[in-house]
């Protein structure tokens, strides 16, 4: 390792082996009051413990990568981030504030929006439906009303903005979705997750799929969604792809988050290392 400080933000009071002198340096990033933020979040599934005491901090402004191996408790995390599960304790704020999610439509309703790892767009409709599904526009005055019949003109219109503002190169937005690609179509999943997140985008495993010329352009429109201001939560086990895009990388171990790295300092093996127990958040914060 090198001589300069290591940037860890390793978590203090997980590992009661640790030595209470040794001060974690604080990140660059992480200044201000976080967008999203969970506290000792715990969810069993009978016997298993799913999460044992997670913390998580999304910073305004940027990509957070969560990594860890198999069954360390990523997907868990993100579902209670999202919505789609009730942690049985801990806390979760938006924004500072204290929100409790029943349901993913609450955790939509405040802004935040998951694009899921089963490329989550209805093959047989095209993209400005499948851009504005569940949430279709609907015709001034009666017809949209009392009929609710849609206004297609101005969902056709509006998709064609969306998908120019991430530079996605489609040009009929009557296009059936299954007609696309692979990095198409999980370029329409993140169109429509950046149209209507207000808050945080949460993407799990958006490049799994797809192959490198793909993946590229999914990783771009990640950093354009960044870059327009809306923060990124980004579950991946490609650890290039999370060390290409990602300004901070959440490391989930047994339930728990046990460090946050920088990847502009930090190397892929040693996150890999810290990551499978082979080196302890510890060591490294000692270095
Ligand atoms: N619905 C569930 N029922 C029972 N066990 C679950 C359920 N969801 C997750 N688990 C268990 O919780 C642990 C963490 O799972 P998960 O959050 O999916 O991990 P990861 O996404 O990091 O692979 C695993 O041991 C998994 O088997
Ligand atoms: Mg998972």
């Amino acid at each position: 390792m090198s001589a300069q400080p290591v940037n860890v933000d390793f978590d203090p009071g997980l590992d009661p082996a640790l030595d209470p002198d040794v001060t974690p340096p604080p990140t660059t990033a992480s200044t201000g009051t976080p967008v999203l933020q969970a506290r000792g979040l715990v969810k069993r599934y009978g016997q298993v413990t799913a999460l044992d005491g997670a913390d998580f901090e999304l910073y305004p402004g940027e990509i957070l990568a969560v990594i860890g191996d198999n069954g360390a408790g990523k997907s868990t995390l993100i579902k209670a981030l999202s919505g789609a599960i009730v942690p049985d304790e801990g806390e979760i704020l938006l924004d500072g504030q204290p929100v409790k999610f029943r349901s993913p439509l609450d955790a939509r309703r405040l802004g935040i929006e998951t694009v899921y790892q089963d490329l989550a767009v209805a093959p047989a409709l095209d993209i400005a439906e499948n851009l504005f599904l569940g949430r279709e526009i609907r015709r001034p005055g009666p017809f949209g009303s009392v009929f609710r019949m849609v206004d297609k003109g101005r969902m056709l219109r509006e998709a064609g903005g969306h998908m120019a503002d991430l530079k996605i190169g489609i040009r009929s937005m009557r296009q059936a979705v299954e007609t696309l690609s692979g990095g198409q179509r999980q370029g329409v999943a993140v169109a429509r997750s950046a149209a209507f997140a207000r808050h945080v985008v949460i993407m799990d495993e958006p490049t799994a799929a797809l192959g490198v010329k793909e993946s590229g352009m999914v990783l771009d429109l990640i950093r354009q969604v960044r870059d327009r201001g809306l923060p990124v939560i980004l579950i991946s086990h490609n650890m290039p792809h999370v060390f290409d895009v990602a300004d901070r990388v959440h490391i989930q171990r047994l339930g728990r988050r046990i460090a946050v790295v920088e990847p502009r300092n930090f190397s892929m093996s040693d996150a890999v290392a810290i990551m499978t127990g082979a080196m302890a958040g510890e060591r490294v914060a000692r270095n």
